[in-house]
């Protein structure tokens, strides 16, 4: 955000009205999840407009296959620690499932105590059978980001993990879904795995901002899964993703570096070390050797 105004208190905290801007002056929105502390600090810190609690945290922090076990106590944890680490970003966090398609009033409670956490908006998962629900939500006053495409907490449960938009009807059924949600007051949508052309048509259709993740370059911003793009997991590797480094191989060298130093005493050195005070060690020893001579007697 190039206009970012700084206070006293640091940068100033991007905005709803911000990210819609961005949208309007062509400027891309950029996005990355983050579960916690040390991740949502680094977001923060290299400028990431928005920080995602996303529900993908089941699967990445705490190994579930999918993202359907995910439940409101843990969504609440992991949002708590990522609002603790950024000043700056946006946050938004996940309403995982079963949080928001009971009923209205329980979907309007789970997204305050979501935003009690301290994040600035929930996002929820579904096109027109969920525009009624954003609607209550947003009424309540809590901003409200859609997610169209793959659905993961649903895709997980009848047909997998799927391109959409690939026909002509499954075009039209995202691009009305899209416009069910900017009807609701979605303040964006994010765009899952959704093909270029019809993630084109829909960012051109609607006036709110789309994320693109797996859904080309026409998408007003971006977002991806830290441990993705960190490559954290050797083995999930979505081609949608570009890895920026490579810490499955170099978290485990940086431990069998740290494993090797401490079997061989090079860890820790005189830098890593505490001592006493040089005349209370004096008066230490003489008073062990006093002790040990009264034993002696
Ligand atoms: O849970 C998540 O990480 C997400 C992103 C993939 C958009 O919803």
């Amino acid at each position: 955000m190039g206009d970012q105004q700084k206070n006293s208190n640091g940068p100033r905290k991007v905005t709803v009205n911000d990210i819609i801007l961005m949208k309007e002056k062509g400027e891309k929105i950029t996005a990355l999840t983050s579960y916690d502390l040390s991740t949502a600090t680094f977001c923060d810190k290299s400028g990431v407009d928005i920080v995602l609690v996303g529900d993908s945290a089941g699967m990445v922090m705490l190994g579930y296959k999918n993202t359907v076990p995910v439940n409101m106590e843990e969504m609440l944890l992991f949002t708590k620690a990522v609002c603790h680490g950024t000043k700056r970003a946006f946050v938004t966090a996940d309403m995982p499932f079963g949080s928001y398609q009971i009923n209205n009033n329980l979907a309007v409670e789970n997204a305050i105590r979501l935003i009690k956490t301290g994040c600035d908006s929930v996002k929820l998962e579904g096109g027109k059978e969920v525009a009624d629900t954003v609607s209550a939500i947003v009424k309540k006053g809590i901003p409200v980001m859609g997610h169209i495409g793959l659905k993961p907490q649903t895709s997980a449960l009848w047909e997998g993990y799927k391109v959409q938009g690939k026909t002509k009807d499954s075009a039209l059924k995202l691009i009305s879904d899209a416009r069910a949600l900017e009807d609701a007051g979605a303040f964006s949508i994010v765009l899952e795995m959704v093909t270029s052309e019809v993630a084109k048509i829909i960012t051109e259709d609607v006036s709110v901002p789309t994320i693109g993740i797996g859904s080309g370059f026409a998408c007003d911003g971006q977002v991806l899964v830290i441990h993705d793009m960190l490559g954290i997991y050797e083995n999930m590797k979505p081609r949608f993703v570009k890895r920026y480094l490579e810490l499955s191989t170099l978290i485990p060298d940086a431990i069998t570096r740290y494993i090797a130093d401490v079997k061989s005493s090079k860890f820790p050195e005189e830098q890593n070390i505490f001592h006493m005070v040089p005349d209370e060690y004096l008066l230490l020893q003489q008073t062990l050797k006093e002790t040990d001579n009264e034993k002696q007697k």
